[in-house]
C-alpha cells in the first residue's frame, strides 16, 4: 500500500473520534427549541435549572409588608427606584440586626442590618470623572446629585444630617 494513505487514515481516526466524542459530550436534550436554528439551540433541561434557582432579592414589596411607612416616605423621594436591599443587605453576617427571623417563616436568605457609613452613599454620589452627571427620568432630564466627598462634611455619616429615606434632610422634630 502507498505511504500516501497514511494521511488519510489519521485524518479519518480523528473524525471518527470527535463524532464519539460529540455523543458522549453533548448531552441528549440538546436540541433546537421549535425549529429555531438561530437561537434556540439548548439543553432543555436547563430552563428547569433556572426555574428552580432560588431568588435572594425580593424587592421592596416583601419589605413592604411590614414596613409602609418607609415605603410611603421614600414614594416622591430622589430614592424612589432604590430599593430597599440596595442599602440594607450586610454581606457580611455579623452585620446582621434584624430583630425578626426571615429566614423561619419567609425562607428570606440574606442578611439585613444598618450600615451607617459613608462609604454606603459614596457608591452613588460620590463625583467621579466617569460617573454621568445627569440621568433620565419620567420628568426628562435630572441633575445627578453628587458630591466630593473630601470636601462635603468629612468625617461625619451622612446620615448624621441627611434623611436617608426622604433623601432630604433630618429635622429637629424627627
Ligand atoms: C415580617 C415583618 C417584616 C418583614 C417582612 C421585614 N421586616 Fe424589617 N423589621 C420588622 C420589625 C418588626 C422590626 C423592628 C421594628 C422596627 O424597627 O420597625 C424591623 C426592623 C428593621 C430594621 C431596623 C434594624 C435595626 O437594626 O434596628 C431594618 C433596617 C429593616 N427592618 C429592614 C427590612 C428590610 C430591608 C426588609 C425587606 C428585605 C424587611 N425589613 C422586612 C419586621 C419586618
Ligand atoms: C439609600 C439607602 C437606603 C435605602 C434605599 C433604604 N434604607 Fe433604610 N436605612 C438606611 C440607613 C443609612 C439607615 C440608618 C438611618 C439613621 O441612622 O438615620 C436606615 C434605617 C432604616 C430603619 C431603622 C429605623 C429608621 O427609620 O431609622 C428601617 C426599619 C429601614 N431603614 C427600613 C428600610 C426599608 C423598608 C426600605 C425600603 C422601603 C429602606 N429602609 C430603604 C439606608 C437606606
Ligand atoms: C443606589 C444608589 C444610591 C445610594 C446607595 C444612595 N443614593 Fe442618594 N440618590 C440616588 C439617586 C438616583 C438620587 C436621585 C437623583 C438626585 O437627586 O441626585 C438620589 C438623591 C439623593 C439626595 C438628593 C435629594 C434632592 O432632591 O436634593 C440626597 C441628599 C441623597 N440622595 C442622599 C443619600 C445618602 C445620605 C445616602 C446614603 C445613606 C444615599 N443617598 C445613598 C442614589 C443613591
Ligand atoms: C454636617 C451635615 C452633612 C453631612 C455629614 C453630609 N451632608 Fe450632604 N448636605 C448637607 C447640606 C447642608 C447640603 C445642602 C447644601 C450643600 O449642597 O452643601 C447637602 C447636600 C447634599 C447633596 C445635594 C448636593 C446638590 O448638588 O444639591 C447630596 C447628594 C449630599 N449632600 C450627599 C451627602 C453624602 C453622600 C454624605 C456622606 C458622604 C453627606 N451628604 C454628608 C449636609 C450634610
Amino acid at each position: 500500500m502507498s505511504h500516501a494513505w497514511r494521511p488519510v487514515f489519521v485524518v479519518l481516526a480523528v473524525v471518527a473520534a470527535i463524532v464519539v466524542m460529540r455523543v458522549i459530550l453533548v448531552p441528549s436534550d440538546f436540541t433546537a427549541k421549535d425549529g429555531d436554528y438561530k437561537y434556540q439551540w439548548h439543553r432543555l433541561s436547563a430552563e428547569q435549572v433556572s426555574k428552580d434557582f432560588t431568588v435572594k432579592h425580593r424587592g421592596r414589596d416583601f419589605c413592604g409588608q411590614c414596613h409602609p411607612n418607609h415605603i410611603e416616605k421614600m414614594k416622591d423621594s430622589g430614592h424612589q427606584n432604590i430599593q430597599c436591599e440596595n442599602c440594607h443587605v450586610m454581606y457580611e453576617p455579623a452585620k446582621k440586626s434584624h430583630p425578626i427571623n426571615l429566614k423561619e417563616d419567609f425562607g428570606y436568605l440574606l442578611n439585613i442590618g444598618i450600615d451607617r457609613s459613608r462609604e454606603l452613599c459614596k457608591r452613588c454620589h460620590a463625583e467621579l470623572s466617569y460617573r454621568p452627571k445627569t440621568y433620565t427620568s419620567s420628568k426628562g432630564t435630572e441633575k445627578f446629585k453628587q458630591i466630593d466627598p473630601t470636601k462635603h462634611n468629612p468625617g461625619i455619616e451622612c446620615a448624621m444630617c441627611h434623611d436617608v429615606h426622604s433623601a432630604g434632610f433630618k429635622t429637629a422634630a424627627k
